[in-house]
């Protein structure tokens, strides 16, 4: 299996080295594609060093900051491109252990279409994370199982590994969310789909070093998204009983 571990980072200077090197020794095999969104702090430049010393480590500089879903479309965009059989999501600040990955990619090994990290399953938990965050983090698991009817129990979370086939299978093309619910957006995309999703007790560790990039901007368009899709869908079984649709 070649794996390819896409990092987006806006502002991630004190986080990004402290990550490669963890990554690069917990799965040395896997290569490593850092997002930057020109980040001003220098994470761009900062991760052009880190490639120059290491030839798994790529980065892809992007002209300003966009989102979270825009930099991972570009990631997968090049990593499929390039060929790699797994593409795993993962956040620079360390509050996905590299030590952990090696979890998700033994249960795509084993069969799974998308393996996430979950925080919400049996053995999975946060560490050190404010209460506020956890409340609007089950909140927003709630709010989608109840809109969407997912079965995922963490469709939130960023620490994922997909298998190339599952990607290519998701319409990338058709996917306009920008902030965290995208990551909502491509499970859900899956889940309709059909594809076997297994979820992984991870332990989600609050960052120690930088600050998040949540903002009010990103948790309204994932409540607005995640009731627009879920209307729809209804919509949809809906025209589909009244045979409008098929
Ligand atoms: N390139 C790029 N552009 N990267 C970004 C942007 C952006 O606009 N916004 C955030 N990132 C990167 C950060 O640099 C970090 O590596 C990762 O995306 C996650 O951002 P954080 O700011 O650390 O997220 P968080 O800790 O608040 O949120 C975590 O929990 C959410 C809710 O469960 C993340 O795991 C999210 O993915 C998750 O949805
Ligand atoms: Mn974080």
């Amino acid at each position: 299996m070649r794996v390819l571990t896409i990092i987006p980072t806006y502002n991630e200077r004190e986080s990004l080295p402290t990550v490669i090197t963890r990554l690069r020794a917990a799965v040395p095999d896997a290569h490593v594609l850092i997002a930057d969104d020109n980040s001003p702090d220098g994470t761009g430049d900062l991760a052009d060093g880190l490639a120059r010393q290491d030839s798994h480590i790529h980065v892809l500089h992007r002209a300003k900051k966009e989102g979270l879903g825009p930099a991972y479309l570009a990631g997968f965009a090049w990593g499929l491109e390039h060929g790699y059989d797994v593409l795993v999501e993962m956040d620079a600040d360390c509050s996905h252990q590299p030590e952990q990955l090696p979890l998700l990619l033994d249960a795509v090994d084993r069969g799974a279409d998308m393996a996430i990290g979950s925080r919400y399953v049996p053995g999975g938990r946060t560490e050190n994370w404010p209460l506020q965050r956890q409340l609007i983090s089950r909140g927003g698991n709630l709010y989608s199982r109840i809109l969407l009817g997912t079965s995922v129990h963490d469709i939130t979370g960023g620490f994922r590994a997909y298998r190339d086939t599952t990607l290519r299978a998701l319409d990338l093309g058709s996917v306009r969310s920008r902030g965290y619910c995208f990551q909502i957006d491509l499970a859900w995309r899956a889940e309709r789909q059909g594809f076997r999703i297994a979820e992984v007790p991870i332990t989600f560790v609050e960052r120690e070093e930088g600050v998040s990039k949540m903002s009010n901007d990103v948790t309204i368009e994932a409540a607005t998204s995640v009731a627009r899709w879920g209307l729809t869908a209804r919509a949809e079984t809906l025209a589909r009983k009244l045979g409008l649709r098929r």
